[in-house]
């Protein structure tokens, strides 16, 4: 009897995976559905300010490959390398002139091929930044659309005539006027522009334009590329009757841009013309404006992209701070709604943001090393794949500059010109940019304690931050508690741990202001980790007895003194610990 009943169970079980299968159920974010880019722990180099191997004061690609054992030495899966291609620089690599060359200050394609090789001897993957949603005013194919209404790139672009009166307005973020249409007199039309004047928006309903790019693309996969970062692209399709939005529509401009007609027809098309014929990740910048936005780009079975890279929990801190309670609310909320199906980045910095320990940490000399290892931490240890930004793994600060002289950022230095312009207060500005600026992350990397920091042997295309004697690469290497051995180990400890990757992810202890602790659980282990937020002791209560809890990893030197008692957890300042639960 017992053996019929085993039998009927056998056969219960394999008449629902036959079903399951036949259905084609997508089974995401569990056993059966395991990729590389999940598992990759993502490093950003942002190749201007990384190294510069010839002395013209710009980092480059020799340079990059001169660190390559470095890079290595991380632990880290793949590298995000922002644009290398030929730009005049407006927006440093942000306006692509040609998509098939490597601007000039950078090096040659001979240079990028052995950059690419040297990755992949060292089994690193190399995603490249794809700037599409504009390219360069200087791109042949803006020279021509703008060169006549007749042309056959007139359409490559978004025109509109002035004998039609102005357009609806549309909001430039980087524009000195923040006014995203320009007039053109050569033939008397405004240009559409989200970003600077000098990075026209391309216009994706015309059909050739997504030809030539889906070609651009192949190039480059064809080399034996990894991934692609789809710069702004949520704002690509375009409603190109260009109708008015209500008033204060920038205060959201998200809403109003993203999303646009037929994003999706898109990104379907470049998932059959490219992804789907190579091994390549691909993450788009920016989610959309809700949940359903973001699955609609991510989830498996639409066939559109990887991951989704959302800017709500990087947009938390502000220059008065920020509350620890909306912190993990935000990232509690993203990871509930993305539990079951998509996949999500992990971030808290990038290019676009001043540094990681600044913003998020405290960046006193008392506390910076403590405060960007336990951010390292949370990064390393929640669901969704960590990008981590280049400079962060050694802690380095904010720029701190005083003088409007020594920034560099086109957008900063245009509203800062626009501030002028309508009388703002610009005390207040300077103290803002201090804080806020893109350049505080984008000084060059801090190697060594000679000259420079090691960076450069001429001078510098933006100052190199004052600290680089006590902070760089070198010191910390030979110092076995270091920031960056700290970032080492972190890593090492989610590449050992899928449950760190896959696992189930429980917050605990919601309501307490000071530490964020919560559990991942799956792949056979449950572990918990209890990060102090504050400059201040601080208690945990997890309701868990970790009286048998194995603490696999602290960022103090001393061992954690607490062990649950109480179920609750003593933190020190600043104090991360992760434990593996009985
Ligand atoms: C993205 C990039 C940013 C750039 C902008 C325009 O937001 O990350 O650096 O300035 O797009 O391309």
């Amino acid at each position: 009897m017992e053996a019929v009943n085993r039998n009927l169970v056998k056969w219960f079980f394999f008449m629902l995976a036959t079903l399951l299968i036949s259905l084609d159920v997508p089974a995401q974010n569990n056993e059966r559905d395991k990729k590389w880019w999940k598992e990759a722990v993502v490093y950003q180099i942002y190749p201007r300010s990384f190294k510069d191997s010839d002395g013209d004061g710009v980092g480059d690609l020799k340079g990059i490959i001169s660190k390559l054992d470095y890079i290595k030495s991380l632990g880290i899966d793949a590298v995000w390398l922002n644009p290398i291609y030929s730009s005049p620089n407006d927006d440093n690599g942000y306006d692509i002139s040609d998509y098939r060359n490597i601007m000039k200050e950078f090096g040659t394609m001979e240079d990028f091929d052995s950059m690419l090789k040297g990755m992949h001897q060292r089994n690193i993957k190399l995603v490249m930044d794809l700037v599409v949603n504009h390219s360069s005013d200087e791109h042949e194919w803006f020279k021509h659309s703008r060169s006549s209404r007749t042309s056959p790139y007139r359409n490559y672009y978004h025109w509109w005539n002035a004998e039609r009166g102005k357009p609806a307005p549309r909001y430039s973020l980087f524009d000195v006027n923040h006014d995203a249409w320009k007039y053109d007199s050569m033939t008397r039309a405004y240009y559409l522009h989200y970003f600077s004047r000098k990075q026209p928006d391309l216009n994706w309903e015309n059909p050739q334009v997504r030809k030539e790019v889906y070609d651009i693309m192949k190039f480059w996969a064809d080399k034996g590329i990894d991934g692609f970062r789809l710069d702004a692209f949520q704002f690509a399709a375009k409603d190109t009757t260009f109708p008015a939005f209500p008033a204060g529509y920038e205060k959201n401009f998200v809403k109003y841009y993203a999303m646009g007609p037929h994003l999706h027809d898109y990104l379907k098309e470049m998932n059959q013309q490219v992804f789907s014929k190579y091994d390549v990740m691909s993450v788009a910048e920016g989610a959309g404006n809700t949940f359903e936005d973001a699955h609609n780009l991510v989830d498996a079975e639409r066939k559109e992209l990887n991951m989704a890279y959302a800017f709500e929990g990087v947009d938390v801190a502000k220059p008065e701070g920020y509350s620890l309670l909306h912190f993990k609310e935000v990232f509690s909320r993203w990871d509930s709604a993305f539990a079951e199906k998509g996949w999500l980045s992990i971030f808290l910095a990038n290019h676009d943001q001043a540094r990681l320990v600044s913003r998020f940490g405290n960046d006193s000399p008392a506390f910076r090393d403590l405060s960007s290892k336990m951010l390292t931490t949370f990064i390393m240890t929640m669901r969704g794949t960590p990008y981590y930004y280049n400079g962060d793994e050694l802690g380095m600060t904010n720029a701190g500059f005083e003088k409007i002289e020594d920034y560099r950022d086109m957008p900063t230095l245009n509203e800062y010109q626009h501030q002028k312009d309508i009388g703002g207060d610009i005390h207040q500005f300077l103290e803002r940019i201090k804080f806020e600026c893109r350049d505080n992350g984008r000084t060059p990397f801090q190697w060594d304690n000679t000259t420079n920091a090691g960076f450069t042997s001429g001078t510098p295309w933006i100052k190199v931050n004052a600290n680089y004697k006590t902070i760089n690469a070198e010191a910390q290497e030979k110092d076995s508690n270091s920031v960056l051995n700290y970032f080492k180990k972190v890593v090492r400890l989610r590449k050992q741990n899928p449950t760190l990757i896959y696992g189930k992810y429980t917050l605990l202890d919601k309501d307490n202001p000071k530490v964020y602790a919560y559990t991942r659980e799956g792949e056979g282990k449950k572990m918990l980790i209890a990060l102090n937020f504050t400059g201040a002791n601080a208690i945990a209560k997890v309701g868990l007895n970790t009286e048998k809890a194995k603490i696999l990893l602290s960022n103090y030197q001393e061992a954690p003194v607490q062990k649950g008692e109480k179920a609750m957890i003593k933190l020190r300042p600043f104090e991360a610990v992760i434990y593996q639960l009985p």
